[in-house]
């Protein structure tokens, strides 16, 4: 029987003793990023993650702690399981290396490199750094016999053994051929040629085994030694398909599509040691293997540069849920978002909650939360609930063609940071489409066509949104879905393409998904000195006489009024007061009351959150009987008010000069 051949996705198998973090919910989630985005297009998808657990240092952790080893692990396995439970990965199989199925698979290709004089006897003489599982070249070492990865710094063990060696450098060609024939093979490009320099400087062969102190996979028919936990763990991949043993199942997974890593494990393990130990096999090659960069903590030097003060992610979503209200599941799917748009692909990041939070503001709670919210209000309140039967704006639907066409592109070039910027272009076009088109006053004037023609190019725009923001965001993209009226399911890619293919939907009652997060407790982003310099007086003479009905004044007169940023916590109608909204507001410590006659262009809804530039020190006047204590700035557009907005989040409270 021959079957499909299904898109198989991997990531490392995390070391049991450290504890999950967003460097491994990164990875993993790159991976089912690709497997919801694959399965959306139509494709059988397999997703694979997993635990190294047969490390030395496994054993000795559980006999300090007193615990069976195996005990010992499988409690640490269970966390990273729950982890990525709790962020929704759906991956298909989790893989543990103390497996039976996994040991029988590692047993299986020793015996075969045995019999194919892959592998070989030989004395192993050198170092050996136990944390990092790796054996170190005379040469490498310093006199201080520390381990020379910088992150790790431990002593190294003199070690002297009888093994077995993997012939490793006698694939350097073979590899290198492959990597050329096959650009998609190594990637990022950058990397592949890191990759080609090393094999370039010629390969050494792997001692592939050590001596057995009780813990690790047996070598067949020698129990005084165990396959060196490398060596082991790479075969994960190929234990997971069912080989040898299972050759329908091997048959439809390999070879892998996708192995998915950060740099530290790619050009010495997955980039050399393992295709020439699937090359030896006699196996075909992944299709690709990728590395990203790293986020890069800020916390202690004992932890490491590369995961010291990294969050679980857990704890991550848990803070976002309670400082915004978002529900725990939009949570779940904001970190997701934060974590792939914050992260350069190519590069490292510095990871930084701060950061993290003002895009939150920003990206979800003003930029998508809003367009959503306000688009279901405006047809709640003008079409009665039920979106019109008009053709979608075209020159609005050839923007969104182009973003989804990027979208997938850069998918397929594993940036998916880049394929979420390429979605939030629809978001804000589509927010400016709406001042633009300013529906409130189409309303107003009756021109119901252009109303009509404007809310469903919101709706189809949102449509779109919900199927692009599915990979990362599946609870979000439901969300979107159940606001427009959609029926439940899976969003098919297909429909991303398909411009006006829904019309009088029966939206649901609006519900702001991303509520704004008031208190970012950051410090203020530092002044640029430029801009300092730009908001200096200027002397009167160099600038250019103003289109305005009102005399000049000097600077030291504009000074008097304090400008400031203020969030707009609640908005209300005030009764009897077409015009007017009452807005409570938050400016620095400081909560106020303000009345602005915006009524006609703004919904409650819509305000909640936003944030506003507002004049501070105004005297307080009292309308309809409410006191408000300062004035919002607006364009004024032929009669209507158009808010004005920080062009980037900023805090509550910063002046405005
Ligand atoms: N057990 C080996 C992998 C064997 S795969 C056959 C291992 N484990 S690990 O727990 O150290 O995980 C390393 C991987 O976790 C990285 O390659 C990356 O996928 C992920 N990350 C760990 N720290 C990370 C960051 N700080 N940033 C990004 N990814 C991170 O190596």
């Amino acid at each position: 029987m021959t079957s499909r051949k299904t898109y198989y996705i991997t990531t490392p198998i995390y070391y049991v003793n450290g504890r999950p973090h967003i460097g491994s919910a990164l990875t993993t989630l790159c991976c089912d990023f690709l497997k919801r985005f694959r399965m959306m297009r139509g494709e059988d998808t397999w997703f694979l993650t997993g635990t190294d657990e047969n490390a030395t240092k496994n054993q000795e952790a559980a006999q300090e702690a007193g615990v069976d080893p195996l005990d010992f692990v499988t409690r640490l396995a269970d966390d990273f399981r729950q982890a990525w439970d709790g962020m929704a990965y759906a991956y298909d199989d989790f893989i543990r290396t103390t497996e039976p199925r996994h040991v029988r698979t590692v047993q299986e290709v020793f015996r075969r490199l045995r019999d194919t004089g892959d592998l070989y006897r030989g004395t192993y003489e050198g170092w050996y750094c136990v944390s990092d599982e790796t054996f170190f070249r005379e040469t490498d070492v310093r006199d201080d016999h520390l381990c020379p990865n910088e992150e790790c710094r431990k002593p190294l063990r003199r070690v002297q053994e009888e093994n077995w060696f993997f012939r490793l450098a006698a694939y350097g060609d073979r590899l290198l051929e492959h990597i050329e024939a096959n650009p998609e093979f190594l990637q990022p490009a950058s990397r592949r040629n890191e990759v080609i320099g090393f094999i370039k400087q010629g390969l050494r062969d792997a001692s592939v085994t050590r001596s057995n102190n009780g813990w690790g996979i047996p070598v067949p028919d020698e129990p005084d030694k165990v396959i060196y936990v490398w060596f082991d763990a790479l075969i994960n991949y190929l234990s997971a398909t069912g080989w040898p043993d299972d050759p329908e199942t091997y048959a439809r997974l390999w070879p892998a599509s996708v192995h998915m890593m950060a740099k530290e494990i790619f050009v010495r393990f997955h980039a050399t040691l393992w295709p020439a130990m699937i090359i030896a096999l006699g196996l075909p090659l992944p299709q690709t293997v990728y590395a990203h960069g790293w986020w890069v903590g800020s916390g202690g030097k004992k932890e490491g540069k590369r995961t010291g003060g990294l969050p679980h992610p857990l704890e991550l979503v848990r803070d976002i849920e309670s400082r915004s209200g978002a529900s725990h599941e939009l949570a779940v799917d904001a970190l997701r978002y934060l974590l792939l748009r914050e992260m350069v692909f190519h590069g490292d990041s510095e990871f930084s909650e701060e950061n993290f939070l003002r895009r939150y503001n920003a990206d979800l709670a003003n930029d998508l939360g809003n367009l959503c919210n306000r688009t279901v209000s405006m047809v709640g309140r003008y079409c009665d609930g039920v979106g019109p039967a008009a053709q979608p704006d075209p020159e609005i639907g050839a923007v969104v063609a182009e973003c989804v066409r990027e979208y997938e592109t850069v998918v397929d070039e594993f940036r998916f940071h880049a394929a979420l910027e390429a979605a939030w272009k629809i978001v804000s076009r589509v927010n400016r489409y709406i001042v633009d088109q300013a529906p409130w006053n189409l309303a107003k004037a009756d021109r119901r066509d252009e109303l009509d023609v404007t809310l469903t190019t919101c709706i189809e725009a949102i449509r779109v949104l919900s199927i692009l923001v599915a990979p990362a965001m599946p609870h979000a993209s439901a969300a979107l879905r159940q606001q427009l009226g959609l029926a439940e399911g899976q969003p098919q890619w297909a429909d991303a393409s398909r411009w006006g293919a829904s019309s009088g939907l029966r939206v649901a009652t609006p519900r702001p998904l991303y509520p704004r997060i008031q208190d970012l407790t950051a410090e203020p982003l530092p002044t640029p000195p430029e801009k300092e310099r730009a908001m200096e007086p200027q002397p009167t003479d160099t600038v250019a006489a103003a289109p305005t009905a009102k005399p000049t004044i000097t600077y030291d007169d504009f000074a008097k009024i304090d400008l400031r940023i203020a969030d707009i916590i609640e908005a209300e109608p005030v009764p009897n007061a077409d015009k007017l909204l009452k807005l409570t507001v938050q400016v620095g410590d400081e909560t106020r009351t303000i009345l602005a006659g915006i009524a006609e262009m703004y919904e409650p809804a819509e305000l909640k959150s936003k944030q506003i530039v507002i004049v501070a020190n105004l005297a307080p006047r009292k309308l309809r009987g409410i006191e408000s204590q300062g004035m919002l700035l607006a364009a004024d557009v032929d009669g209507q008010a158009v808010i004005l907005q920080p062009e980037t989040e900023v805090p509550a409270g910063a002046p405005v000069r």
